[in-house]
């Protein structure tokens, strides 16, 4: 298959594309040069990448920021970034992908553990990741052409233990390859309209 992964040279990304990159032709896009560049929260910027990947099996994102910090003192344009960037962004490259993909192929895209068991410095990145879960499970029941989706939802990854941990007391990262199977097991798989949880 031809897969794009979106983010594929960030933390995630860069164990699903180590994982998927044996069997399948992969192309990494993401803000920094790689193969294609994208910013997910441009319209314009994703209808380019298509444009310059034409044809593609399947599209897995593990990118999309949202804003980490105290509530208390939180502003209205720092929460909405999940909104605008991770929900609307991986909305956006459905939206724009999806009469351009292969028949029965699938989109991938991600949540996370924060909208199930909730930080306190991470309310931006738990209402975006409800929205993505929400929509995946809508968007499924609309799907033409035998298109599939699903979310894949991970817990605080291995390689993120450093940064992430000490606002995390007591949960166990999970490992990259167990994270990078869940993104195999959508694309690879039949499920559709369902949250792959990976924690
Ligand atoms: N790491 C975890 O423990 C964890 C757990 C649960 C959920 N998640 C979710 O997983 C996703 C990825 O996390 P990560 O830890 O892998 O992050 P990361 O290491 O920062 O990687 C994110 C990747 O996405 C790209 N990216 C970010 N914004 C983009 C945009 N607007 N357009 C195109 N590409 C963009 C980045 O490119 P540049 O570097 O070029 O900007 C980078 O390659 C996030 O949505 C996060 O909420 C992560």
């Amino acid at each position: 298959m031809r897969i794009v992964v979106v983010g594929g040279a960030g933390t995630i990304g860069t164990a699903v594309v180590e994982l998927i990159s044996a069997r399948h032709d992969v192309v990494v896009a993401g803000r920094r040069p790689g193969d294609v560049q994208v910013d997910i929260s441009s319209r314009d910027s994703v209808r380019s990448m298509y444009r310059r990947i034409g044809s593609f099996d399947a599209l897995a994102c593990a990118a999309g920021e949202a804003h980490f910090g105290p509530f208390e003192t939180a502003t209205e344009e720092e929460l909405a970034l999940g909104v605008h960037s991770k929900l609307l962004g991986q909305m956006r490259l459905v939206l724009l992908g999806r009469s351009l993909i292969s028949e029965g192929g699938s989109f991938t895209l991600m949540s996370g553990y924060i909208v199930d068991d909730p930080i306190p410095e991470a309310t931006s990145f738990a209402v975006a990741n409800g929205g993505v879960e929400g929509f995946v499970r809508a968007a499924a029941l609309n799907m033409e052409r035998r298109v599939r989706i699903n979310a894949v939802s991970p817990g605080m990854a291995q390689d993120s233990y450093e940064q992430f941990g000490p606002f995390n007391p007591g949960r166990a990262p999970v490992p990259m390859p167990e994270i990078a199977s869940a993104f195999q097991r959508s694309i690879e798989g039949w499920r559709t309209g369902e949250i792959i949880r990976a924690w």
